[in-house]
């Protein structure tokens, strides 16, 4: 008998719709029963008589009905099953108070750069500003540096088409002050320079530094010593073990340079010291005749000293940083160390 055939044929069908185990297997289902060549569309009404037809397709309609039901149901079980499986994993608990922004912390540079403002503002000096794009007049020439000079070579320019500069130092700010304030002058000039170098672990294209002048009358080294030595000791809260050394600047003379011993390594060489155990860190010399001349400062009323540090080493010397490429890396995990 058809019917019995169909009745068998769709209680196989609901059995193994309840039988998927997800919604792949369900599908193959489907396809076996109720797609175009499955087993409801294989049986064949066609050949009955006219009299059995009726009630064979009835019986076909009313089978296929039952199993697309339950299709459907199983279908929705599973869409109801993974949306609870979602709403689990992802779980929200919206009645707890927000995290709120995480607080941000200064950078070392910075943190070295404010501190050293705060000491010098309380021994009497001024901070100033100057620009990154600088003249050749304020970054060379001023500063006794004329075209020709060999001294140029030293400090390896990004010049600009223009015939301005990216500033190699912060020294040109020592002539901005002379020319703006004139003397007495006390001054310091924190900011970022830019020189052509080859990036390594002690090396950076872009570096800080901070400038320091005095011009007043009967200055000597002495004073210079007593401001440097004032500075060690607030920066790195304990004795340092310094070296003066005569240096070259042609807008200082005589010129220093003033090492200390390395921080990191403590004197048997590392390679932040380039193995030597020293690091320069404040180049300083009583300021140049010409110099003051050519800021329109009469030399033989007024002196002066002037140093420059180098505020990124600094910064790597006291937090004991060994790679110079951290400081602008941009890294959080870096900088929230501080
Ligand atoms: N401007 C020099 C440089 O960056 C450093 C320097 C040397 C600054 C001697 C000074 C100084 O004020 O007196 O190489």
């Amino acid at each position: 008998m058809l019917e019995d055939q169909i009745k068998q044929l769709e209680s196989d069908a609901l059995v193994r719709i309840q039988a998927a185990k997800n919604p792949d297997e369900l599908e193959t289902v489907r396809v076996d029963v109720l797609g175009r060549k499955g087993s409801l569309a294989q049986i064949n009404i066609g050949k009955l008589s006219p009299a059995e037809r009726g009630p064979a397709g009835k019986a076909l309609n009313a089978a296929r009905q039952t199993i697309e039901a339950a299709f459907e149901a199983r279908k929705e079980a599973f869409a109801a099953g993974a949306l609870n499986e979602r709403l689990q994993a992802e779980w929200l608990d919206l009645s707890l108070p927000a995290p709120g922004p995480r607080p941000g912390s200064l950078h070392p540079v910075t943190r070295i750069q404010t501190e050293i403002e705060d000491l010098f503002t309380s021994l009497g000096f001024a901070v100033l500003d100057g620009p990154e794009v600088e003249t050749e007049y304020h970054n060379f020439d001023a500063l006794n540096i004329p075209a020709a000079h060999p001294a140029r070579d030293m400090q390896d320019t990004f010049w600009l088409t223009d015939g301005n500069l990216l500033r190699t130092h912060t020294s040109p700010v020592q002539v901005r002050g002379m020319e703006r304030l004139g003397p007495p002058l006390r001054m310091i000039a924190p900011g970022r320079v830019f020189r052509n170098e080859e990036v390594d672990a002690s090396h950076e294209h872009t570096f800080y530094q901070v400038e320091g002048m005095m011009v007043d009358r009967n200055v000597s080294v002495a004073h210079m010593n007593y401001f440097m030595k004032t500075l060690l000791s607030a920066i790195f809260h304990r004795e340092v073990t310094v070296r003066l050394r005569p240096g070259y600047f042609p807008f200082v003379e005589p010129g220093f340079e003033l090492d200390i011993q390395c921080l990191i390594c403590g004197g048997p060489g590392c390679p932040v010291c380039k193995q030597s155990g020293w690091v320069e860190l404040m180049p300083c010399g009583l300021v140049h005749p010409n110099v003051l001349r050519m800021s329109g400062i009469d030399p033989d009323q007024w002196g002066g000293f002037a140093f420059g540090l180098g505020l990124t080493r600094l910064a790597m010397m006291r937090y004991v940083i060994d790679d110079v490429r951290l400081m602008q890396s941009g890294d959080l995990r870096f900088l929230r160390q501080f």
